[in-house]
């Protein structure tokens, strides 16, 4: 049988694409998520599924009967907008979530771990390209919760040599967001509006810059270094290494889906609290310890995601 792997937050975006390529490398893989954002049909066939609430120590016991070989721990409250709505909900999942997954992984003696933080830590960048080794600058609740999650993460491997991977993810974008939640998520906030034929309300300059990488490729570098040594107890950027203004997204959604330039009514509004105004990964470490590269530029990216909803509402009509 192949390697036993947990994977929270399964039923999400990010989670379900990686449950459904590990379950296709022949993996086990077990999901866990209490459907808050995520969806149960989101689950792989051929995934288990167990659905319980990470930030209760009651519902990890759900898994005492279970052993793993990996956890990835990617359930999280995931909206920057709704941490400053409900601090102590996102401090819940986001800081004791990760304490109760981090318990559970030394009760059971799993040594592998591997989490996804975000670029949001970085705060206000105080360099583009922004490299790892930048000071962080927690700018929102979401944002101090993941880094406090990582400073979790590092004391646990010192002290119970639990061997981690932190990747920080830059805005992913791809099919499966869920677009009903329209906090959260980027393209996915812009094609909710869009797709709905609701007037694209876009929070914040259309200056701003954001470098966007495509799930799979996310799903790509964490697989890489699922059994690299060289990518233990280490953090890395996720992203593509290009920036795109956010005026050029919006035109690309709108035009993808066959509106004419400018033509799709856009109203810009005030930005969210600490959204950052440019974003920019330095990939170079990513790219070095895992042999990994980003292989969809943002245009491909759009261009298979929108073809993937136009599917979708083809089905529908
Ligand atoms: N998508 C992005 O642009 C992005 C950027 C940076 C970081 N991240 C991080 O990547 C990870 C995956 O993000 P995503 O885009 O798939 O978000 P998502 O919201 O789709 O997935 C998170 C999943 O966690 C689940 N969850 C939330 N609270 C839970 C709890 N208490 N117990 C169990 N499950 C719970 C949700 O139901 C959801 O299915 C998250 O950790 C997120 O913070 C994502």
């Amino acid at each position: 049988m192949g390697k036993r792997i947990l994977v929270t937050g399964g039923a999400g975006f990010v989670g379900s694409c990686l449950c459904r390529e590990l379950k296709e490398d022949s993996y086990h893989v077990t999901a866990v998520d209490d459907l808050s954002n995520g969806k149960r049909e989101n689950i792989p066939e051929g995934v288990d599924f167990i659905r319980l609430d990470i930030s209760s120590g009651e519902g990890l016991k759900r898994l005492d009967a279970h052993s793993f070989d990996s956890v990835i721990h990617c359930a999280a409250q995931s909206s920057n907008a709704l941490s400053f709505k409900d601090p102590k909900q996102d401090m819940l999942t986001n800081q004791l979530g990760t304490l109760n997954v981090l318990n559970y992984c030394m009760g059971k003696k799993i040594n592998r771990f591997i989490f996804t933080s975000s670029m949001s830590v970085y705060g206000q960048p105080e360099h583009l390209p922004t490299k790892e080794t930048d000071t962080p600058y927690p700018d929102s609740f979401y944002a101090i919760h993941k880094l406090g999650s990582e400073h979790y993460i590092r004391i646990f491997a010192r002290q119970y040599g639990i061997q981690y991977t932190i990747f920080r993810l830059f805005t992913t974008y791809g099919f499966g967001q869920n677009l009903e939640n329209v906090d959260q998520g980027l393209l996915s906030i812009y094609l909710s509006h869009i797709l709905n034929e609701r007037t694209l309300v876009v929070k914040g300059s259309k200056d701003r810059t954001r470098d966007i990488i495509h799930v799979s490729d996310v799903v790509n570098a964490i697989k890489f270094s699922l059994d690299n040594p060289k990518s233990y107890n280490r953090v890395y950027n996720l992203g593509t290494g290009q920036s795109m203004k956010i005026e050029k997204i919006v035109e690309m959604l709108t035009t993808g889906l066959g509106y004419r330039r400018g033509e799709y009514p856009v109203r810009y509004e005030s930005g969210t609290e600490g959204d950052p105004f440019d974003t920019l990964a330095d990939i170079e470490e990513a790219k070095r310890d895992l042999g990994w590269k980003p292989r969809i530029s943002a245009e491909e990216g759009i261009r298979l995601t929108l073809e993937n909803y136009k599917a979708l509402l083809n089905r529908h009509e």
